[in-house]
């Protein structure tokens, strides 16, 4: 089939590249020239696992091209995938510029049959106005489908390729039977194809983003609220997740959910609910508890010092939002950086990914190292964001030598406490007992 998707960022270029795998005959189109020039010399602008080769690949196999040109691609295309971003706007609901200017300019050039699908996390009702707008412009019917994505950055292909579901909203069984043929690779039994009203796709995606971010802000207060009365959150973790209904996933305490996703996404929907004067009491709190548990890692250090961090150096291990990702957007480190250099300490930073990141935003305001055992030397403690794998097993017999407090403050509870206590180090996680 051939398939044309607008925007290069994580969900245009991972689906563009996974349907160009699947033996489909896929352009991805951008408006950013030096990203395009990048892309067609095999160079890919985000980091994930696999990507670059599974990209390399198919650009070879020629089923993947990279264009700015959409005179040259929505031509005799069958499915137009919207993958355009819709950034935050200041009152918190999605900014759709993007989605209208890549609308306009398919128009023109759509086929008869061809379907518009919006891939873009989008609010409730935009589809409905996508095809308002190119029936208008275009004086005809046209097909136009919502068909949200649910991959995780880091695990974006195996996701993909293997969905717990896909969901697509449409208008007519036409346009379901061709989406459905284009997904067949990826279905299984237990991985079905949900066809549903367009109202209810859109939904779909924010109401999961929301569940997910839910479970980790009730996790995150019940985690605070075990390491004042004693209790040990991962124990009461495995006690409530063993009962089917509740599962064990996205009930890590941390240090806050951050990224692209959950914290726009809550936002939009409480932006959402406002519109239409429904209350949504629950979401904000979830968004006010992600807030309140960024500080914590600060707010624990500047206890640990009797309230002056002036002149002391911090160690910080893991700036991106999670591990195997380079994105820092919403980083719960970002917040604990700002906190630092504000009471006058100094950080010493360490990253496997995303330093370049930080350093845009940073400049010189902090010092980068490029291993991870740098950060510890002449830190007075450590505090750790992104449970990164290399952090798992340190060398605690240096950093015990290094740290001139000896003191680890962990957002993602890596170590066991009694192993870390009888190493001889203070060791603060999230709700674990002192
Ligand atoms: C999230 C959703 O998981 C995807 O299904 C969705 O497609 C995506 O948003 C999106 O809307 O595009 P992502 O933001 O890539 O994916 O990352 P997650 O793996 O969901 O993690 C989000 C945040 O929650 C991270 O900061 C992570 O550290 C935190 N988290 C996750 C916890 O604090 N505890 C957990 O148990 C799980």
């Amino acid at each position: 089939m051939k398939i044309v998707v607008i925007g290069t960022g994580y969900v245009g270029l991972v689906t563009g590249t996974c349907f160009a795998e699947s033996g489909n005959d896929v352009t991805c189109v951008d408006i950013n020239a030096d990203k395009i020039e990048r892309l067609n010399q095999g160079e890919i602008p985000i980091y994930e696992p696999g990507l670059t080769e599974l990209v390399k690949r198919n650009s070879a196999a020629g089923r993947l091209k990279f264009t700015t040109d959409v005179a040259e691609c929505v031509p005799g295309a069958r499915c137009v995938f919207l993958a355009v971003g819709t950034p935050m706007d200041e009152d918190g609901s999605a900014d759709l510029s993007g989605i209208w200017a890549a609308c306009d300019s398919v128009a023109p050039h759509l086929e008869e049959d061809a379907i518009i699908i919006c891939k873009s996390t989008v609010p409730v009702g935009t589809n409905r106005k996508v095809y308002e707008r190119l029936k208008k412009s275009l004086n005809r019917e046209v097909h136009v489908a919502s068909n949200p994505e649910f991959l995780k950055e880091g695990c974006a292909i195996d996701d993909f390729t293997k969905p717990d579901r896909v969901v697509v909203g449409v208008m007519t069984a036409e346009a379901a039977e061709t989406l459905e043929e284009l997904y067949k690779p990826f279905l299984r039994t237990e991985h079905p194809f949900l066809v549903m009203g367009l109202e209810s796709a859109e939904m779909t995606k924010y109401v999961a983003n929301c569940m997910l971010a839910t479970k980790i802000s009730f996790i995150n207060e019940m985690a605070n609220l075990c390491e004042v009365v004693g209790a040990d959150v991962n124990e009461v973790r495995k006690g409530i997740g063993h009962d089917q209904r509740i599962g064990f996933q996205f009930l890590f305490p941390g240090v806050g959910y951050g990224g692209s996703c959950f914290p726009k996404d809550v936002r939009a929907l409480m932006a959402t609910a406002s519109e239409h004067q429904v209350s949504s009491q629950l979401l904000q709190s979830v968004d006010n508890v992600n807030k309140s548990q960024k500080c914590v890692l600060f707010e624990k250090i500047q206890r640990f010092f009797g309230s002056e961090l002036k002149g002391k150096t911090i160690a910080i291990w893991g700036l991106a939002f999670k591990p195997r990702t380079d994105d820092i957007r919403e980083a719960p480190a970002l917040t604990l950086i700002d906190q630092l250099l504000e009471a006058g300490a100094s950080i010493r930073a360490h990253d496997p990914v995303a330093m370049d990141n930080v350093k845009s935003v940073y400049g010189d305001k902090i010092t980068y190292c490029k291993h991870q055992y740098e950060t510890v030397e002449g830190a007075d403690v450590l505090a750790i964001c992104t449970e990164w794998n290399e952090y798992r097993t340190p060398d605690f017999n240096f950093m015990k030598q290094q740290l001139k407090s000896q003191a680890i403050f962990d957002g993602r509870n890596l170590y066991d406490p009694q192993k870390m206590f009888a190493r001889g180090f203070y060791y603060s996680g999230i709700g674990l007992k002192q």
